[in-house]
């Protein structure tokens, strides 16, 4: 094991001989990657948590030369709908290394639930990470599940994620949603809301799904309330990118809120929707006066996009076309494409189903390149792409193998590897793969992944109804 400056960044070179492996890197992330192939060729034993028999004695004799095409290959976990304990989120950061995916983007807040602990602010878990019951599924008359939910991590938990991670060469990137997806927020300190418009001192922690319209006040406590918020975030993460959100935030309470309209008035604002980059171009300042960056949903390009902000592109291509154009990096998300807790076939038997079918083979063929910007000098402003794991019904951690796996396998390898064009991908290939190895290290891993066959009968959830297929898959519009 050694490295080798001349090899590119997070790339390696594995050769095989009679005396044995070695492994070069051109850091040590990508000595870290090459370990991570050669585990692969080492057989789905080598993924178990404890030797079962002996090792194989030999291996093929290759060399690999391999670098990732992307230098942000990322996962999204989603938290704050269902909480995920500590422990299911370290075992995710070894998936997602022994998929070589290096960004686990964690999805911290949101109306149904805040993860975090804060200690300037202790009621935003004390009263912010419960909620009274859960809506199950989408299914009208509701079905609830009477039962409370909730937890959140603390720091200490969350500082031995980031270690975790970065021993995996995983950067954890922390979101802190604002100023939408924010009534769990405004349940624990009501002065957080819209106080004008609503009583928010009834609000509970939401127990439904949607869009809240619950959103933060363009008041001058509220960026303060979050600039503690964010010190305390900021000593937990390391990460030079923080999230902090800035999506589907409905603008009728501003519309109705006092407050708003003398905001409006007071900076010069043309609309309600430059509220929302008031909030916006206040942290990428206060995040950049810190050495950090600041990495928004695609709905920061309205109303003007803040100074240094990244883009997650979520709603589409659009948005992240948009942003490279102007200089902007890019992570691409569409969840058209890679939002993997949507359907994944289109049998009545997919517990709890969602947004688009997107099957496997459509995963794998995924391009996270818009063809607008191919040729062009903002090509390289796309740095990276993500898989996005939300968990309205996915409510343990067999539910998020379900939806994740073997599409993560799929996104892992467009992420990584330089394919060809979508039409072009060699799919039969892929799953020839999957089935002579893949399927059994994800066995060997205990990840209960979907069977292309469909859901074995644990996985159903009958009598919890989805939401039917979106039709066929489109973009949003965007400004
Ligand atoms: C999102 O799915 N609202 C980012």
């Amino acid at each position: 094991m050694a490295v080798d400056p001349a090899l590119p960044s997070e790339g390696y070179r594995l050769t095989v001989g009679p005396d044995g492996a070695t492994i070069t890197g051109g850091d040590e992330a990508g000595v870290f990657w090459g370990r991570q192939t050669l585990r692969q060729l080492l057989g789905p034993d080598a993924y178990r948590r404890a030797p079962i028999r002996p090792a194989p004695r030999t291996l093929p004799y290759p060399t690999i030369e391999d670098e990732p095409r992307f230098a942000w290959r990322g996962l999204l976990l989603d938290v704050a709908r269902h909480f995920m304990p500590k422990d299911g989120v370290l075992r995710y950061l070894d998936l997602m290394a022994a998929h070589k995916l290096n960004v686990l983007h964690l999805h911290l807040t949101d109306d149904q639930g805040w993860r975090v602990e804060i200690r300037s602010r202790p009621r935003l878990t004390e009263v912010g990470a419960w909620r009274r019951r859960t809506r199950l599924g989408r299914g009208d008359p509701p079905v609830w599940d009477e039962r409370p939910h909730g937890g959140f991590c603390t720091q200490d938990d969350l500082r031995e994620i980031v270690a975790y991670a970065a021993a995996r060469h995983i950067t954890v990137v922390p979101e802190i949603e604002m100023p939408g997806h924010s009534q769990a927020a405004i349940a624990a300190y009501p002065e957080l809301g819209n106080t004008d418009v609503v009583d928010t001192a009834r609000l509970e922690v939401a127990t439904g799904w949607g869009v809240s319209p619950h959103v933060l006040a363009p008041a001058d406590q509220v960026p303060r309330f979050y600039e503690d918020v964010l010190t305390e975030v900021l000593e937990i993460f390391p990460s030079r990118f923080v999230h902090i959100g800035g999506d589907e935030r409905p603008k009728d309470q501003w519309r109705a809120s006092a407050t708003a309209q003398a905001r409006i008035r007071a900076e010069g604002l043309r609309d309600k929707a430059e509220l929302q980059s008031w909030f916006i171009r206040h942290f990428d300042r206060w995040l950049a006066e810190r050495g950090r960056r600041l990495i928004g949903w695609d709905e920061v390009l309205e109303g003007g996009l803040a100074e240094g902000a990244a883009v997650a592109s979520w709603q589409g291509y659009a948005g992240g076309v948009m942003a490279a154009r102007a200089g902007r990096d890019v992570v691409m998300c569409p969840m058209q494409e890679v939002y993997l807790d949507h359907w994944q076939a289109g049998g009545d038997d997919e517990p709890v189903p969602f947004g688009w079918v997107r099957t496997l083979r459509d995963v794998y063929r995924f391009e996270p390149g818009p063809p607008e910007l191919a040729g062009t000098e903002h090509a390289a402003r796309i740095i990276g792409a993500q898989a996005d794991m939300w968990t309205e019904a996915a409510d343990s951690q067999q539910r998020v193998d379900y939806r994740l796996f073997p599409r993560l396998a799929a996104f892992a390898e467009v992420a990584w590897s330089d394919l060809p064009a979508p039409d072009e991908r060699d799919f039969e290939n892929f799953r020839r793969r999957m089935d002579a190895a893949h399927y059994a290290r994800l066995d060997a891993m205990g990840v209960a992944y979907r069977p292309l066959s469909g859901p074995l009968p644990g996985r159903r959830r009958p009598g919890i109804p989805g939401l039917p297929f979106a039709g066929p898959p489109r973009e949003r519009s965007h400004p």
